[in-house]
């Protein structure tokens, strides 16, 4: 039984093994893809009914432009289905849908349904549902590094005085609160460049499960497992 009393108040998620999953069911990599989207929609639900506040889900990252043009061409297509077919339902479920990366260099069709989302569920008061798209840690380091940069050379800011919460600022997730859990499926156990500063102190847990088979057991069990861990940010 998961605590409620124990629940994160952030999980960050590395869907990890849609292809695989494809493989071992004889299928094509965007099968598994849309097999993972309809996981990620129990999680979300799971996440919501449970109270959690936000969730991170890292879909589709600054490295994934390397695969196929028929592969990312295909997660776009997904992500804008989701959108056209889920969007009614988040808003009804008073969820807040926001985005973590260079959103703005997708194709425009993509970056006005993800404007179009924003702005429909930006007044919700729920879960708070975050898709890292165009995602890259460093990416976002570097570029909360210029800024400051900017600012320093223009004279708003003493560099010397640039504090962690400066810097926290200028990332994608400066409205964001550090992930508390970062769960990774599939048995890999990296963080692939996903949120490399604001994991510093999040516990994670791994499974070996692939992302398609995540259910909400599953991910009920990683969140008891993150309940009966004792968490000390550097202190004894
Ligand atoms: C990793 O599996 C998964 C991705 C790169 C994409 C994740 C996308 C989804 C879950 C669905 C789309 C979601 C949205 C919001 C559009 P992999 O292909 O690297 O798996 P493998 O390591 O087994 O090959």
């Amino acid at each position: 039984m998961v605590n409620e009393e124990r629940l994160p108040r952030h999980v960050a998620v590395v869907m990890d093994g849609n292809g695989r999953w494809a493989k071992k069911n004889g299928k094509n990599k965007l099968f598994g893809h849309e097999a993972g989207l309809k996981a990620m929609k129990a999680i979300v639900k799971r996440s919501s009914d449970l109270g959690i506040q936000y969730l991170t889900v890292y879909a589709f990252s600054t490295e994934n432009w390397k695969r196929s043009k028929a592969e990312v061409s295909g997660i776009f297509h997904l992500l804008l289905k989701y959108l056209n077919l889920e969007l009614d339902e988040l808003h009804e479920n008073n969820i807040v849908f926001k985005v973590i990366g260079d959103y703005k260099a997708l194709p425009k069709n993509v970056v006005r349904a993800l404007d179009h989302s924003f702005e429909k569920t930006k007044n919700n008061t729920g879960l708070q549902f975050i898709v890292a798209f165009n995602y890259g840690s460093r990416a976002e380091i570097v570029m909360a590094a210029q800024r400051l940069a900017r600012e320093a050379e223009n004279g708003t800011i003493e560099a010397d005085a640039i504090t962690e919460s400066d810097f926290c600022e200028r990332l994608y997730t400066s409205d964001i609160p550090d992930p508390d859990l970062v769960i990774r499926t599939s048995g890999e156990e990296r963080l692939s460049n996903f949120l490399l500063w604001q994991a510093a102190y999040s516990e994670f847990v791994f499974t070996d499960v692939l992302w398609p088979d995540f259910s909400p057991e599953e991910y009920d069990r990683c969140l008891e497992i993150y309940g009966s861990r004792e968490r000390r940010f550097g202190g004894r």
